[in-house]
């Protein structure tokens, strides 16, 4: 399991290098912000899972790859701005300083446009797919899951702020983080024109696992050692967000994280045994440290 992970982790980075654009003239400080911000050492968990639910479908790797960082450059263009002062302010991310702080912020906001341009100009490339169709519907699918009704959409009301509401929270939750969760299973889905059973099947395991993922972010940021983290904890309470913790609390939080992770395991059981990796990862997932 955590072999599979490392090793598609290594996959994805090496990927990642290659597609990312490289520059000679002064242009050349933006593309090696947008690496540093993209090559990392992040978990590419969101490639993982579209990797590992390709595997569910009988479909070529190569436009699942590609598709996979494509999402991981809009992943981690999202946390460059989430980490800008006029966001979370943060000044540690993957154990390294913040593209912020290793740059600038102006240099900051361009690396994360173009990390996210980049993710389009990936899908569209003919390389991806020899389907025009598959190519556009996989870009159309990964803007929705981006912007303000995604991704973007999410971090408004995160910086908004929802009053005692866990409804509001879900909803929050949902779309910041759950978007692109839910994207990483749609790659394969989209890409092996696969049967609406099964889109059901991982599109609610998606929204499991994604809700279950950004509660145990929310409980490390109390619980979890900076150190193995790679980035600053207890700042959540302190800036006055509300999420599942603050509202629930540490017991209630966690119980509800193995309630979702019952509940994704169960959406795979029509898979049989060819799911077992993508089931063992729910825990390997809700059980980490960093
Ligand atoms: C951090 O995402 C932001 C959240 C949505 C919780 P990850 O925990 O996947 O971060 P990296 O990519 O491994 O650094
Ligand atoms: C960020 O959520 C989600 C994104 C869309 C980037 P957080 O603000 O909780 O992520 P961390 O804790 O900084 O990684
Ligand atoms: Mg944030
Ligand atoms: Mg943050
Ligand atoms: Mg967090």
């Amino acid at each position: 399991m955590i072999d599979r992970v490392a090793e598609i982790a290594d996959l994805v980075t090496v990927a990642l290098d290659e597609l990312l654009p490289r520059a000679d003239g002064p242009e050349s400080r933006l593309t090696e912000a947008m690496r540093y911000a993209a090559l990392g050492p992040g978990k590419r968990l969101r490639p993982f899972f579209a990797l590992e639910a390709a595997n569910l479908f009988d479909i070529e790797e190569r436009p699942v790859l590609r598709a996979a960082c494509a999402l991981e450059c809009v992943h981690a263009y999202s946390l460059v701005h989430d980490d800008l002062p006029c966001m979370d302010d943060d000044d540690v991310r993957r154990g390294r300083p913040t593209v912020h702080r290793a740059y600038d912020e102006a240099t900051a906001v361009l690396a994360g446009d173009a990390l996210q341009t980049a993710a389009f100009d990936i899908l569209l490339h003919e390389d991806t797919h020899d389907d025009p169709a598959v190519r556009c519907e996989l870009a159309a699918r990964l803007s929705l899951a981006s912007g303000a009704r995604g991704m973007a959409g999410g971090q408004m009301i995160d910086l908004l702020g929802v009053r005692d509401d866990l409804g509001g929270v879900a909803r929050m939750q949902r779309l910041k983080t759950g978007a692109l969760f839910t994207y990483a299973f749609e790659i394969p889905l989209i890409i092996a024109g696969a049967r609406e059973v099964h889109r059901q099947a991982l599109t609610s395991f998606a929204h499991d696992i994604g809700l279950a993922y950004q509660i145990v972010d929310d409980l490390l940021d109390v619980e979890g050692d900076e150190d193995i983290l790679g980035k600053a904890a207890n700042k959540d309470a302190a800036r006055g967000k509300t999420n599942f913790v603050t509202l629930l609390g540490v017991d209630q939080a966690r119980h509800r994280v193995a309630h979702l992770a019952d509940q994704a395991r169960g959406h795979l059981d029509l898979f049989g045994p060819d799911a077992e990796i993508l089931k063992a990862s729910v825990d390997f997932v809700l059980k980490r440290q960093s």
